[in-house]
């Protein structure tokens, strides 16, 4: 059997499965290598290297009032994780985000969706061929796919609550492994983390080898102590994240000190305020760690400054 017939017939399998269970797929944009797909039988070919060996990138990116935020900085990004996985990505950075915000046009175009914030999502894959870890064996260019649905960020009542995080046995990479810093599509670490933190606690956190704790399953994170704003340094092994950097420079702004630097795991326990960053959660509280109560299981003064803050610059950033 040639390759391109493997790719049809696993294809064919692949969309009979998704097509069955389709309720996810319901208003969602599917672009795979330019080419708008019905998102109930979009598929990718089990040969795929993303799928064999998560040899793949992703970015995720949220609109507000329909325009996406940060986009430059995201796609800036997908290239510098590209250069850390030896990737050569087969598109320009004017190209992913011309069908990035043409995908999330689409979206709003549907039924019922034109009012409703997008969450968009492209992932790379070094491309599809034969089983084996050489660059002689991929014999496509890298493959893209952009997923865009509605975005689900937490409710106010959620923020009120703030999350509860567990601080898990279970390391994160070190650089020196999978590099944090590249956004690559193999999460497994971080999912097993966020499994191992179990029921009870929204999510994981990651210490390193060292006992410093580095970042979160998917966000970076952050305490406050005596006014002061602290968050691990890059180069402990995390990802550069955009609403990080936008949050330390809003800090700055206001005149809150900032310190990047190592710490222990009981510094959160003894923090007056405990926050999260990330794109769709964009400054969110967290209230508990392991079983420590933190600020009266409230989102602390500082925490809701700097929400607002960035809620507020996004007009400023989007124009
Ligand atoms: N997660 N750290 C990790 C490991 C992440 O995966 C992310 C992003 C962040 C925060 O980065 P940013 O502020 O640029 O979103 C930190 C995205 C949102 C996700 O996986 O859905």
């Amino acid at each position: 059997m040639l390759l391109e017939e493997v790719i049809l017939w696993t294809r064919a399998c692949f969309t009979a499965i998704v097509a069955s269970v389709n309720p996810f797929v319901e208003n969602t944009i599917i672009v795979i290598n330019g080419q708008q797909v019905d998102a109930k039988t979009a598929s990718i070919p089990v040969f795929d290297r993303g799928f064999l060996y998560g040899d793949s990138l992703y970015e995720v990116a949220r609109t507000y009032g329909g325009k996406a935020l940060f986009m430059s900085e995201h796609l800036d990004r997908l290239f510098e994780s590209a250069k850390l996985a030896r990737m050569q990505l087969s598109q320009s950075k004017e190209e992913y985000r011309r069908q990035m915000e043409a995908s999330i046009q689409a979206f709003r175009a549907l039924p019922g969706q034109s009012q409703s914030e997008a969450y968009c999502r492209i992932i790379v894959t070094r491309g599809a061929g034969k089983i084996g870890f050489g660059l002689n064996c991929v014999m496509t260019p890298t493959q893209y796919v952009i997923l865009t649905q509605k975005l689900e960020p937490p409710s106010a009542e959620q923020f009120q609550k703030g999350f509860k995080y567990r601080v898990v046995e279970r390391f994160r990479n070190h650089p020196n492994a999978t590099d944090p810093a590249m956004k690559s599509g193999n999460y497994l670490n971080s999912l097993l983390a966020f499994l191992e933190a179990g029921d009870g606690f929204d999510d994981a956190l990651l210490c390193n080898a060292d006992g410093h704790l580095t970042e979160g399953t998917t966000f970076n994170i952050f305490y406050v102590k005596n006014g002061i704003v602290v968050t691990s340094p890059l180069d402990i092994g995390i990802l550069d994240g955009l609403t990080r950097r936008a949050t330390l420079e809003l800090a700055k702004k206001l005149k809150i000190p900032v310190r990047e630097v190592r710490f222990p795991k009981e510094r959160l326990y003894e923090a007056d305020e405990v926050f999260m960053t990330s794109t769709i959660k964009e400054v969110f509280p967290v209230t508990k760690v392991d079983q420590h109560t933190i600020a009266k299981g409230k989102p602390g003064p500082i925490t809701e400054k700097l929400n607002q803050a960035f809620r507020k610059e996004v007009q400023t950033w989007l124009a």
